[in-house]
């Protein structure tokens, strides 16, 4: 096989290798900025995809050189028997990159078997340091069991990343407590633009805050230093060492700075939606396909590379004047 006869590049030549799976739109929480309560509802369990089928999609994947998979939700571990299906992807492909994206609310008790299984990384979303904040954020109690997750997730060897929103007049004053955070840990503490999902009235303008802003508010606190980011290359947050401490504090801007010149993504939802773009509305039905024995996975390959075509550009999605993107982002995975 020569080096590139499975990568798949879209119309614009970039290369395509990483796929985020959304194992599920449900959550046990109701963040402000992701699925305010009541509002949406679950998508019902006929339309989701079995883990069979999401499966067979990761298999194609790897075929057509996938080599990062991200599992998303809302919330994976809300979904049953999420290790089962975590074991079967890894016994069968104990190459592949696989991280997890969860708000660890449920995490507790599972890193060092998951760690064990061979996942790589986890993803922590956990927006600010103060239990009674956390609760009016997020609409749960739980910040003290996300914060037992992260420490046994360091302690089983997985590589760390606590992910908030930045989200002016709200946890803006918490940055120091961030950097003090990812100086006393080895973990990468991020801090990511807030976006305007779900139809545009979860986004605010007070609210928004840009990456820059953020950095420089940091900056006040501690000392700085530019790094460069080696497990990630091509990832979207910038990193920097913090003088004297264990992890790194970082910014992933969406917005104030685009990163999808070296988009590199493919996203699949629950309910077997395939998007190219975060913020374009396009969607691409997987689920019949799969459910139909004359089409399968050949007719799904075919329209991956269809969609590929036109795989878009996020920053001209987002451009004033177009239709903002009405899926929440707990019906994304982020
Ligand atoms: N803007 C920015 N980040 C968001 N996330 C969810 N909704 C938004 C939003 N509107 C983040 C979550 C999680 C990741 C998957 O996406 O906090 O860390």
């Amino acid at each position: 096989m020569t080096e590139n006869s499975t990568r798949l590049r879209d119309g614009r030549g970039r290369e395509v290798s990483y796929l985020r799976l959304s194992v599920t739109d449900r959550c046990n929480l109701a963040c402000m900025y992701c699925r305010p309560r009541d509002r949406v509802p679950f998508i019902p369990h006929r339309n989701i995809l079995r883990y069979e089928e999401m499966l067979d999609l990761v298999s194609l994947g790897r075929e057509l050189g996938i080599a990062k998979l991200r599992l998303t939700g809302g919330e994976p571990f809300a979904r049953r028997d999420l290790m089962v299906f975590i074991e079967s992807i890894l016994g069968r492909y104990p190459e592949l990159d696989l991280r997890i994206t969860t708000n660890a609310t449920m995490l507790a008790g599972k890193p060092a078997l998951l760690a064990e299984l061979g996942v790589s990384a986890i993803n922590i979303s956990c927006d600010t340091l103060d239990r009674e904040k956390y609760a009016r954020v997020t609409g749960g109690d739980h910040l003290a069991a996300v914060r037992r997750a992260i420490d046994e997730s360091l302690a089983a060897g997985l590589r760390v990343k606590v992910n908030a929103v930045a989200l002016r007049g709200i946890n803006t004053d918490e940055i120091a407590n961030f950097v003090r955070l990812a100086a006393s840990a080895p973990l990468d503490v991020r801090f990511i633009e807030f976006m305007p999902m779900g139809d545009g009235n979860l986004w605010k303008p007070e609210n928004y805050i840009t990456a820059k802003d953020v950095l420089a508010l940091a900056q006040r606190m501690a000392d700085l230093v530019p790094d460069r980011n080696v497990h990630d290359t091509g990832g979207p947050a910038k990193m920097y060492r913090i003088a004297g401490g264990l992890g790194r504090f970082g910014v992933i801007s969406p917005l104030s700075e685009h990163f999808c010149d070296t988009c590199n993504r493919l996203r699949i939802t629950a309910d077997g939606k395939l998007r190219t773009c975060l913020f374009s509305e396009r969607e691409f039905r997987l689920r019949p396909l799969l459910r139909n024995p004359k089409l399968g996975l050949p007719m799904v390959r075919r329209v991956i590379a269809m969609a590929l075509r036109d795989k878009p550009l996020g920053y001209e999605v987002l451009d004033p004047g177009a239709a903002p993107e009405s899926r929440d982002m707990s019906a994304i995975g982020g």
